[in-house]
C-alpha cells in the first residue's frame, strides 16, 4: 500500500499530557475554576524593551530570510552572552540558531543518532528527549535517579551505563521536571566520566538563568577536559518569558555548527528575522526584568512547596531551580475517588485526575517524564492561584481521607 505512515512512528509516544489538559480545557468551558499548574511557560509578558525593539526592527527590515544559523548580531550575542552569565568560552561560528531549543534539540538528534545508537537520559526527563531518540530509529536508555540524590544522575552509575554504542547522553540542568541542577563539583565527576568515553555530553540549559537561593549555575562547557564533545543548549523562551517568539540555539564545536546548519537548511531555514532582532535585544539589554521575574518564581517556589508540603500524603522536595515543583504522591494512593476504575487511586494518573476533578487542580503526572507516583506543578501561576488552588487540594484530600 503506497498510503501507509512511516514505521518510525510506531515507537513514538503522543503527550501523556494532553489527556490532563484536554479534559482541564473541557472543565474551563463548562465554567469550573482550574488553577493552571500544567504549564511549561512563564505566565509574565514579554518585557516591553524587547516588544519594542522588535516593532522597531520590523520597521527596519527584518522581514525577509536571514542565514540559516542565524543573524551575525545574534550569533554574537548569544556568544558573548554565555561567556558573560556562566563563563561559556564561546565564539560565534559555534552557535547555531533555531525555532526554539526543541527544535534545535531536533536537529540535533538528526545530526548525531541513528540506528544502533544508544542515548542515555536520565529520568525523571523532559517527554521530548526519549521521543525525539525514537524518531530517529535510536535507542532511549533511560537512567533512573533518586529523590534522595536529588533526581541526579550519579557519576557512577553513569559510568556503568556507558558502553560502546552510547551516542550521547542528555543532562538538564536545572531540569524539567523535577528543578533539580547539577552544582559544580557534580557536574565536574560528570564531566571525568564522560571524558573517558567517546559521547556527546549535551546539557540543556535552557534554565540555568531561573536559579535560587544563590545557586550558581555552571556549564559543562567550562569544567569538562573533553570540551569538543560537550554541547549546550539553551533559548530565550524561558529567561526572557518569550515561549511565543521561538528562539533557541546550540553551542557546540565549528565542525558540528556546520552540519546543524545543513540539517536546518533542509528543513526551516532561518528562525524569524524579528524574533532573532527580539532575541538580541531580550540578551543584550537591561536584564532587570529577568532578575524580576526570578524573585518572583523564587517567592512561588517556596510558597507552592511549603503547602504542597502541608497536604497529608504528599512530600515535595525544595528544587534549585526551573518553575517547576516535583511532589511525591504516592501516599495518596488508595484513597477512595469515584473517578478512579477500581474506587481507589490506583496510579498518578488517577491522582492527576482526581485533582483535576476535585480541586481543579491540573497538574501533570509524573509518568509523563518517567517517574509514577509523582507529579509536576509548574509554580509559573500567580501566588493566589497556587493558595487556592492547593487550598482545594489540600480539602480533597481531607474528604477522601475522611471516606478511606
Ligand atoms: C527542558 C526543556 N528544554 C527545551 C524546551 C523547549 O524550549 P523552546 O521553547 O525553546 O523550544 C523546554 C520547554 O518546555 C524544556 O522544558
Amino acid at each position: 500500500m503506497s498510503t501507509r505512515l512511516a514505521k518510525r512512528l510506531d515507537v513514538v509516544q503522543p503527550s501523556a499530557t494532553l489527556a490532563v489538559s484536554a479534559r482541564a480545557a473541557a472543565l474551563k468551558a463548562q465554567g469550573r475554576t482550574i488553577y493552571p499548574f500544567g504549564v511549561g511557560e512563564p505566565d509574565f509578558d514579554t518585557p516591553v524593551h524587547i516588544r519594542d525593539a522588535a516593532k522597531a526592527a520590523l520597521d527596519k527590515g527584518a522581514t525577509r530570510y536571514t542565514a540559516v544559523s542565524g543573524t551575525p548580531e545574534l550569533k554574537k550575542a548569544v556568544a558573548e552572552h554565555s561567556a558573560r552569565t556562566r563563563g561559556v568560552p564561546c565564539e560565534p561560528s559555534q552557535v547555531v540558531v533555531g525555532v526554539g531549543a526543541k527544535h534545535v534539540l531536533f536537529n540535533l538528534a538528526l545530526a548525531l543518532y541513528e540506528p544502533g545508537d544508544e542515548v542515555i537520559i536520565p529520568a525523571p526527563y523532559w517527554v521530548s528527549y526519549p521521543e525525539q531518540v525514537r524518531l530517529c530509529g535510536a535507542e532511549a536508555v533511560i537512567l533512573e535517579t533518586s529523590e534522595a540524590d536529588g533526581f541526579r544522575v550519579r557519576p557512577d552509575a553513569l559510568e556503568k551505563a556507558l558502553n560502546a554504542k552510547t551516542k550521547a547522553v542528555i543532562l538538564c540542568t536545572p531540569s524539567n521536571p523535577t528543578g533539580s541542577a547539577y552544582p559544580e563539583s557534580e557536574l565536574r565527576a560528570i564531566c571525568e566520566v564522560m571524558a573517558k568515553h567517546d559521547a556527546w555530553l549535551i546539557v540543556d540549559e535552557i534554565y540555568s538563568s531561573l536559579v535560587y537561593d544563590g545557586f550558581r549555575s555552571v556549564s559543562a562547557l567550562t569544567l569538562s577536559s573533553a570540551k569538543e564533545r560537550v554541547i549546550v543548549v539553551d533559548g530565550v523562551s524561558k529567561t526572557y518569558a518569550m515561549t511565543g517568539w521561538r528562539i533557541g540555539w546550540s553551542i557546540t564545536p565549528p565542525h558540528v555548527a556546520k552540519v546543524l546548519d545543513m540539517v536546518q537548511s533542509q528543513s526551516t531555514t532561518n528562525a524569524a528575522a524579528v524574533a532573532q532582532a527580539a532575541a538580541v535585544a531580550a540578551i543584550t539589554g537591561t536584564q532587570e526584568p529577568v532578575e524580576q521575574m526570578r524573585a518572583r518564581f523564587e517567592a512561588r517556589r517556596d510558597l507552592i512547596v511549603k503547602r504542597l508540603n502541608e497536604i497529608p500524603g504528599v512530600k515535595c522536595r525544595t528544587p534549585e531551580g526551573a518553575f517547576y515543583a516535583f511532589a511525591d504522591l504516592r501516599g495518596l494512593l488508595g484513597l477512595p475517588s469515584q473517578h478512579a476504575q477500581s474506587g481507589k487511586l490506583a496510579d498518578d494518573l488517577e491522582i492527576a485526575k482526581f485533582l483535576l476533578e476535585e480541586a481543579g487542580c491540573a497538574a501533570v503526572p509524573g509518568s509523563a517524564f518517567g517517574a509514577p507516583g509523582y507529579m509536576r506543578f509548574s509554580y509559573a501561576t500567580s501566588e493566589e492561584n497556587i493558595e487556592k488552588g492547593l487550598a482545594a487540594a489540600k480539602a480533597a484530600v481531607e474528604a477522601a481521607r475522611a471516606k478511606a
